[in-house]
């Protein structure tokens, strides 16, 4: 049996479904049944459990032979490193409970790094804290940008004309979409066997800035000439607020910007086969984008 943390969300529900698609057993966790249904529909065995609850995530994985794990974001969090320190301690304590031998574990590029990361510095304490269980093999998925954070961009293209964000316009950035994400990870828990801890960047199908992103979102909505805009920090802070983001997630993504901006948070591998994943930012925006914004 292989239980999946975040299982109703973007990457575990490809992972859940990509697993189901090859026979195996899961265990779907989430706060949610009915957001889990889908899955037991299929024929998951679905566990309610919050991830900041050790003694109930050791129950969720008792008797899993892998555990695909994340810290599921939680952008209303009033302090957002301390909840990533409970969800961390948490995943930790109960991967060790349940002795789970094998671990999957959704992390970022950036994660090498110590702090002035942003929320990226959340995943690298729980790789530092896995790293310390005995036992457990793990790979670690450092992702690049996701796509799906372009989504937002929607409202931005619709009523003010561009695409508006903090990070520089030129700026290249191994986007990925999570659908490859998922696919990777199931591979990984479908392989027969990985060992020690390791970590394994995932760079997307090519990098992409921003001022390419606004061009090839323009012609696929029929606003040819779309810009990108670069705005202050202190201008986005007010729409992050309105999305419902907490100061300090407002403030953590703020910071991850700055070091992405700078090139201090940058992917550590070069680009290679293994790396790479299929899906370009033209068939995201096709396939994802449009179809939301032309729903709106
Ligand atoms: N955005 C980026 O560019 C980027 C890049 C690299 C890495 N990451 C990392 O990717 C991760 C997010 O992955 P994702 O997009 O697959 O997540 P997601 O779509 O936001 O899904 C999160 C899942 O976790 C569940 N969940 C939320 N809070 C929970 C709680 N307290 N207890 C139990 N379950 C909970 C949610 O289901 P319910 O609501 O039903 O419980 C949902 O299924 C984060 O760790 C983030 O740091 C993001």
């Amino acid at each position: 049996m292989i239980a999946i943390v975040g299982a109703s969300g973007n990457t575990g529900g490809v992972v859940a479904g990509k697993l189901l698609d090859a026979g195996e057993k899961i265990r779907v966790i989430g706060r949610n049944a009915g957001r889990l249904e889908p899955l037991t529909q299929r024929g998951a065995e679905a566990f309610v459990a919050d991830v900041t609850d050790a003694a109930a995530l050791a129950k969720a994985f008792e008797g899993a032979e892998a555990v695909y794990a994340m810290v599921p974001p939680n952008i209303s969090a009033p302090d957002v490193p301390a909840y990533q320190a409970q969800v961390s301690d948490a995943l930790t304590a109960a991967l060790k409970q349940a002795g789970v031998p094998k671990a999957v574990v959704l992390s970022s590029v950036g994660a090498d790094k110590p702090g002035k990361t942003g929320p990226v510095t959340g995943i690298h304490h729980l790789e530092e804290k896995l790293n310390g269980v005995a036992g457990l093999a793990a790979v670690y998925l450092r992702a690049g940008y996701f796509m799906e954070n372009l989504l937002p961009q929607i409202g931005a293209v619709r009523h003010f004309g561009v695409v508006a964000g903090v990070l520089r316009a030129d700026l290249p950035l191994p986007m990925i979409a999570t659908r490859d994400i998922g696919a990777a990870a199931a591979e990984l828990l479908l392989a027969p066997g990985f060992t020690g801890k390791q970590a394994r960047e995932l760079l997307g199908q090519r990098d992409v800035s921003y001022a390419e992103i606004a061009s090839l979102i323009g012609t696929a909505v029929g606003k040819p000439g779309l810009r990108y805009q670069k705005v202050p920090a202190m201008m986005l802070r007010p729409a992050m607020k309105q999305a419902g983001m907490s100061g300090s997630m407002a403030d953590g993504l703020l910071e991850m910007s700055e070091a992405l901006n700078s090139g201090y948070m940058v992917a550590l591998e070069p680009r290679s086969e293994s790396n790479t994943t299929p899906t370009s930012i033209e068939t995201f925006i096709a396939e994802e984008f449009v179809p939301r914004f032309q729903a709106r």
